[in-house]
């Protein structure tokens, strides 16, 4: 028995070895029962239980070792070291942090930091600092969902929520880049959504002027599409930003020559943006003859729709694989 189990088999011919030596028609289990005949009658109950076990763990290490056998009638080792693994799946990056990733890091370039806030938020920081008082007609333009438990609790509608914080609580100058997943009550299609993600960008310091706002954007712009992409912005109105703007980029994709991401018109809208408005300055303290600031806020969704022509916006949410996986060579 010590024997047996000390036994290491490593191919086919010493397998055969150990059928013959312990298995075969002259072999050692059966010259042990060959044996029986002489052993007294008193113990040949004990005696045939013994053999029995030893013959088992006969057969089970034979099946075992034959069992780990790649080839039997290979002489070489018994497992083939050199045969590629189980391939183990790998995951992708989703496209929106793929994009995330890629507009915080051009803003990292030219020295912002980034920060992140709560994605349930008060009221104060969500709308009233940014000189949207209550009853202010702007709140409509935002579908807001509020938290049933506390009325002051809503779902961030915008990521300029953790701009507030951060003008609450960081010293100036302030350069500073929020990504963040933002809510808005709105029906589900191929063009809206009840969440979607947003990156919104803040300088304050001392003269700050519009024209570091068009060369910042500008630079993002050509950093993200490329060198020939040409901007232009068109008046706007956010509460939180006077002047206000939304700029266009020349169409990625058919270049001015017509398609349905333009319209036809060889613009596509990607943010919006503004001098940030004296009285949010004065809400967190700072002096808006001394200081002045820009804030500009985009879409993660639309700039991947830009960038990488997805037109459902229900495809981000919907975990097909099919839609992820095509996004694996993108970092
Ligand atoms: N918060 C605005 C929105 O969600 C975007 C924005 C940010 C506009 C900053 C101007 C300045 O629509």
């Amino acid at each position: 028995e010590q024997e047996i189990k000390a036994i290491t088999i490593a191919n086919a011919a010493e397998l055969e070895d150990f059928r013959i030596r312990f298995l075969g028609a002259k072999g050692i289990v059966k010259q042990i029962f060959g044996e029986m005949k002489n052993v007294p009658a008193d113990q040949r109950k004990e005696a045939g239980q013994l053999l029995n076990s030893f013959k088992i763990l006969a057969e089970e290490t034979f099946e075992s070792f034959k069992g780990l056998q790649v080839d039997t009638k290979a002489k070489g080792p018994a497992i083939d070291n050199t045969l590629p693994g189980t391939p183990l799946p790998i995951g992708t990056r989703h496209p929106l942090r793929v994009v995330e990733n890629k507009i915080v890091s051009i803003f990292e370039r030219i020295g912002f930091s980034v920060a992140t806030g709560p994605e349930i938020e008060d009221d104060w920081h969500n709308f009233t600092s940014l000189n949207m008082p209550e009853h202010h007609p702007a709140r409509d333009m935002q579908d807001t969902f509020y938290v049933s438990t506390n009325p002051d609790w809503v779902l961030r509608t915008h990521t300029s929520s953790t701009q507030a914080r951060i003008l609450e609580t960081e010293q100036l100058p302030i350069r500073v880049i929020c990504p963040g997943r933002v809510y808005r009550n709105e029906t589900i299609s191929a063009r809206a959504h009840c969440f979607f993600h947003q990156c919104e960008g803040l300088y304050v310091d001392k003269n700050v002027s519009f024209a570091d706002l068009k060369q910042t954007l500008y630079y993002f712009v050509t950093e993200m599409f490329g060198e020939n992409t040409k901007v232009r912005f068109r008046p706007s109105y956010f509460p939180f930003t006077e002047p206000s703007a939304e700029m266009d980029i020349s169409c990625t994709v058919c270049g001015g020559s017509g398609c349905n991401l333009c319209k036809h018109t060889g613009w596509v809208e990607i943010l919006g943006c503004g001098m940030v408005h004296p009285n949010m300055l004065r809400n967190f303290g700072i002096d808006p003859e001394v200081y002045t600031g820009f804030a500009f806020g985009m879409g993660v969704e639309r700039i991947t729709q830009v960038k990488y022509q997805v037109n459902d916006l229900r495809m981000y949410s919907q975990n097909d694989v099919r839609f992820l996986r095509q996004f694996q060579a993108i970092t």
